[in-house]
């Protein structure tokens, strides 16, 4: 029996959202319990925009730290960077992609329409990702909205590769995450809660103290009437402290139960630092030790390591090298 593999990759950047972890995290944490699970940081990718190289280091480690506090200790987890065959690989893609093809990307043409100076690796970035997801012979890649182009050309050059070369690649499928909850940020209810958000009064950090988590909630935008009910084109603030409360409380919200919108806050309140908690605290945990750290993401470097030097051999050999 043949079990799924499942490739997914986090930004290496930004200080992590409960969006982030409620979206993305928790629904990688309980893919781990029905497929072989392949998560890397990429730091890489975070190197195709102007970037502060002790920040870096620094926010890689974080972000790693912080996944395993959330849970992702049952799969492969890894920082990209410590792989070299990412890049290897990325380089036979780039020699299998046309240049049309990446300046076509819809990311791209936004974030270089954005900047005076564009790096050439943030043309080349969906090779990269290719690369990832293909190393790893990964049938299925949860993916967001803003990734699916990508997936796609991923897709098109695991073909194209395999037609002119021969068969090397699994051709990756898309998933949307199940159980994933969409957050929007607490101060601008109609915008989605974002670690690049401007406001940090609507956004929760996966890090924020308690106290912060508590007074952002209780001070939530919401509209002006009384009643607590799930509605999200009239009431988008209180919709939203309902979805936050069933997803942390990991059972649907009961709106009629709520006499008053500062009850159902107190509530969200509560389920959002209890889901927290234990988060905040196996951080603590791994950060008080930064040797162990190290030699987790060590381990784990050459288990990845071990794990695709066989394809980057096919793919090397088939391409005639
Ligand atoms: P951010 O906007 O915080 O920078 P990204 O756009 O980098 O987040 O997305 C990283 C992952 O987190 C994606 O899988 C995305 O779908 C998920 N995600 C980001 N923000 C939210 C949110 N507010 N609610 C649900 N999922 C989110
Ligand atoms: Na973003």
């Amino acid at each position: 029996p043949t079990t799924t593999r499942v490739f997914s990759a986090f930004q290496a950047t930004g200080r992590l959202t409960l969006g982030n972890y409620l979206g993305a995290i928790l629904p990688a944490v309980r893919l781990q319990d029905e497929a072989d699970c392949v998560y890397a940081v990429a730091d890489l990718h975070a190197l195709t925009v102007k970037h502060d190289p002790a920040a870096l280091r620094t926010r890689t480690r974080e972000v790693a730290a912080l996944l395993l506090a959330c849970g992702l200790d049952r799969s492969l987890l890894y920082l990209q960077s410590r792989v070299p065959a990412h890049t290897e690989l990325s380089y036979l893609l780039e020699s299998t992609a046309y240049e049309g093809e990446m300046r076509r990307m819809i990311q791209f043409k936004e974030k270089a329409a954005a900047q005076k100076e564009v790096r050439l690796s943030l043309l080349t970035y969906p090779a990269l990702m290719a690369a990832d997801i293909l190393l790893h012979r990964a049938d299925l890649v949860p993916v967001g909205d803003d990734q699916r182009q990508h997936l796609e050309l991923t897709r098109d050059l695991a073909l194209r590769f395999n037609h002119l070369y021969g068969e090397t690649f699994v051709v990756p499928r898309a998933v949307h995450p199940r159980f994933a909850a969409r957050v929007m940020d607490l101060a601008v209810p109609t915008a989605k809660m974002s670690k690049s958000s401007a406001s940090d009064a609507g956004t929760i950090h996966l890090l924020d103290p308690p106290a912060d988590v508590r007074r952002k909630i209780m001070r939530a935008v919401t509209d002006s009437g009384t009643e607590v009910r799930h509605d999200p084109a009239a009431k988008p603030g209180i919709s939203n402290l309902l979805d936050l409360l069933a997803a942390c409380s990991g059972r649907p919200a009961e709106p009629s139960s709520y006499g008053s919108y500062g009850a159902l806050k107190k509530d969200v309140a509560e389920a959002v630092a209890e889901t927290l908690a234990p988060i905040r605290e196996r951080f603590g945990l791994l950060c008080a030790d930064p040797a162990e750290l190290d030699r987790l993401l060590e381990t784990a470097a050459t288990e990845a390591i071990e794990r695709t030097s066989g394809l980057l051999a096919a793919a090397r050999q088939a391409i005639g090298l």
